[in-house]
Formats: structure tokens, C-alpha cells, sequence
């Protein structure tokens, strides 16, 4: 079970001492892996912060190349360097603020994985797609042209546009079809089995509500992670799935 905090373009230095002074107690299971995702500038700071502790860390995004005349992006390599075990790509807002389309997504998870990071790659319909009834087969072709064929030891995370940060998330059946979808298509074609995590407007009131779906592998959690005690309550709730399910 995967719990990742996408901190986004959130908390600054002062924040990030008081986060994780809060985590510094706390009793973290060997069975939930927690990941947090800040902004690039304070990956090294909340490392410092976080030392003794289970925590894994992520970027936010990488570019294709590992070095180069590339100014404001960041290398694969320099996330390794830094400590980062994740990196997040093609994340929605990547894909409609910053004009990635699926191929340079594609370049960016390759370079990444050759870099020895694990990628959480994001997909993930409109409100459009999903009112017409074309979700599946948007989230199928996003995947077939994203995925690279080195894509192991890797994420999906299911992100519908429709509830990132808007409190509105689509019902259990939804949610089931979309995740045995994506697994269905990484193993016909890459024979992978790929873990799935579920995105968009995840907080506590409704985690344990999509940790009962089986196909779920763990969350990637934006707003709600920004509060420490929502991100323990959320990663406490998983540990408890866990321990009921056995
Ligand atoms: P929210 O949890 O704020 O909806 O954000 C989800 C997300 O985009 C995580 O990557």
C-alpha cells in the first residue's frame, strides 16, 4: 500500500519545519509506504528533516534529458543525487499548463527510469470524456502512447481531471473499471503487473471508502496531504485497511 503526498506548489521552509516536526513520533508501518512530493527547491531541506524516518521522497516532474542547456528544468539524475526514490510524470497540470503531450511524457518516464527512479505516471480523463462515455478509452490511449517499454518497479496513478482539487470523486464502480482497465492493458502489452494508485480529491473522509476497492494499490494525495494531520490520518486509515484485510 502506497500513500504519496503531492505537495504541488505548496508549503514553504517554515511550513515544511513544522510538518515535519509533527511526523518526528510518529509510528510508521513497515507495510504502508509513505512518499512525499515537494516542490523541487526544498527536496534536500525536508530530506535533512525527515532523516530517521520511513519516508520516501519524489519529484514533481523531470525532464528527458539527463543534462544540457535546458534552463528551469530539472535532471533525473540531479533527483537521484538528491535523494529521491519517485518522481511524478505527465501529472494533469504538466500536461495542460505546461503543453506535455503524451510522447514527451513518454521520454521524460523513459529517462527517468533509466536514472533508477520509480514513476508514478498520471492519466487521466476530462469531464468531457467521461460525460460522453469515452473515459476508458481516453485513459487506453493515453497509456498505449505514454508508457515506455523500460516501464518497471513503476506507478499509474489514476487521476480524473474532473476531481483534482474540486472534492468530487467518481463513484467505487468507476474507479474499479478504470484501475482493472490499466492493469489489464500494461500486462497484455508491456506484461507488466502495475500497481494503481487512485488521485483527485482523496481526504479523510472518503479514503476508506476507496481503500475498499480492491484494485486500488494506494492514493496520491494533493490538498489534503498539505496538513499533517490529514496525511497521518489518511496513511492511519491504510494501515488499518491493511490489518483488517489480513
Ligand atoms: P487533490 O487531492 O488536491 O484533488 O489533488 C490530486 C492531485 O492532483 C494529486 O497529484
Amino acid at each position: 500500500m502506497f500513500i504519496a503526498a503531492n505537495w504541488k506548489m505548496n508549503l514553504d521552509k517554515q511550513s515544511i519545519l513544522e510538518f515535519s516536526k509533527d511526523l518526528q513520533n510518529f509510528k510508521f508501518s513497515k507495510d504502508v509506504r509513505a512518499c512525499i512530493f515537494p516542490p523541487m527547491t526544498y527536496i534536500d531541506f525536508l530530506n535533512r528533516q525527515i532523516q530517521n524516518l520511513p519516508i520516501y521522497l519524489g519529484g514533481q516532474n523531470c525532464h528527458f534529458k539527463s543534462s544540457g542547456a535546458f534552463t528551469g528544468e530539472i535532471s533525473p539524475k540531479f533527483l537521484k543525487d538528491t535523494g529521491c526514490e519517485y518522481v511524478i510524470i505527465g501529472h494533469s497540470e504538466r500536461r495542460i499548463f505546461n503543453k506535455e503531450n503524451n510522447n514527451e511524457i513518454k521520454l521524460r518516464a523513459h529517462s527517468a527510469i533509466n536514472a533508477d527512479l520509480k514513476v508514478i505516471l498520471c492519466v487521466g480523463e476530462n469531464l468531457i470524456d467521461r460525460e460522453k462515455g469515452n473515459a476508458i478509452k481516453f485513459i487506453e490511449n493515453q497509456i498505449l502512447k505514454c508508457i515506455p517499454e523500460n516501464f518497471e518497479n513503476s506507478y499509474i496513478a489514476y487521476e480524473p481531471i474532473w476531481s483534482i482539487g474540486t472534492g468530487k470523486i467518481p463513484s467505487v464502480l468507476e474507479i474499479r473499471e478504470a484501475h482493472r482497465n490499466i492493469k489489464e492493458i500494461l500486462y497484455k502489452k508491456f506484461n507488466v503487473n502495475t500497481k494503481v494508485l487512485y488521485g483527485g480529491s482523496v481526504n479523510v473522509e472518503n479514503i476508506n471508502q476507496i481503500l475498499k476497492i480492491a484494485e486500488v494499490d494506494g492514493v496520491l494525495v494533493g490538498g489534503a496531504s498539505l496538513k499533517v494531520k490529514d496525511f497521518l490520518a489518511i496513511y492511519t486509515a491504510a494501515v488499518k485497511h491493511l490489518n483488517n484485510s489480513l
